[in-house]
């Protein structure tokens, strides 16, 4: 496992300013970070994989050491596979912790080699989830805020369609 090599897993339905701000503080800290996009059959996302990953390419374009993939199945074992010592989560609030506390000792149990690393995004993205966002945009609220330019343009052209 290589320890400078990090994942940062999740939905990024779509991705956020509070996502990004995560993934630029990952970008300072570790030699590669992998944003992978989680494929739930249980989830319904409102954007398809590929457009979440376009989005993620190109608000992460000025983040060179950063790349963008899919797993679907057991997080564990797409970080063996990728070599990844670290895995990524963003912790927003105490409301985060036990559901992520859960995970991080889950994942550890599966492979001792692979520690998580929270990160704290920037406190006025604090309350900020992707849900709330989605929601926001269906009702033509202003999301201009929390979402990179080119995210908020993909959701105002799904809202026309
Ligand atoms: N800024 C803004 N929003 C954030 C955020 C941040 N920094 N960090 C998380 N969020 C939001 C997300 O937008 C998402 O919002 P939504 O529920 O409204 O869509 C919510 O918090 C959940 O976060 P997300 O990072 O997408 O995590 P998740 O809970 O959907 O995904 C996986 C968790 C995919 C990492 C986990 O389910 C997993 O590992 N699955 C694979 C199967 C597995 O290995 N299971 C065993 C795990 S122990």
């Amino acid at each position: 496992m290589n320890k400078l090599v990090s994942i940062y897993p999740g939905t990024f339905d779509p991705v956020t300013n509070g996502h990004l701000d995560v993934i630029e503080r990952a970008s300072g800290l570790f030699e590669k970070v992998i944003v992978t996009i989680a494929v739930n059959q249980n989830k319904k996302p409102m954007f398809s994989e590929s457009e979440r990953k376009d989005m993620l390419i190109n608000v992460t374009s000025h983040l060179k050491n950063v790349e963008v993939d899919f797993f679907e199945g057991l997080l564990v074992k797409y970080a063996e596979e990728k070599k990844a010592g670290v895995i990524i989560r963003g912790l927003r609030a105490i409301s985060d912790f036990e559901y992520e506390f859960q995970m991080s000792l889950t994942n550890r149990k599966l492979n001792p080699e692979i520690n998580t690393v929270f990160l704290m995004p920037h406190e006025k993205y604090s309350y900020l989830n992707s849900s709330l966002v989605r929601e926001l945009a269906s009702f033509n609220a202003n999301v201009k805020e929390f979402l990179p330019e080119y995210v908020l343009k993909k959701l105002e052209e799904k809202f026309k369609q």
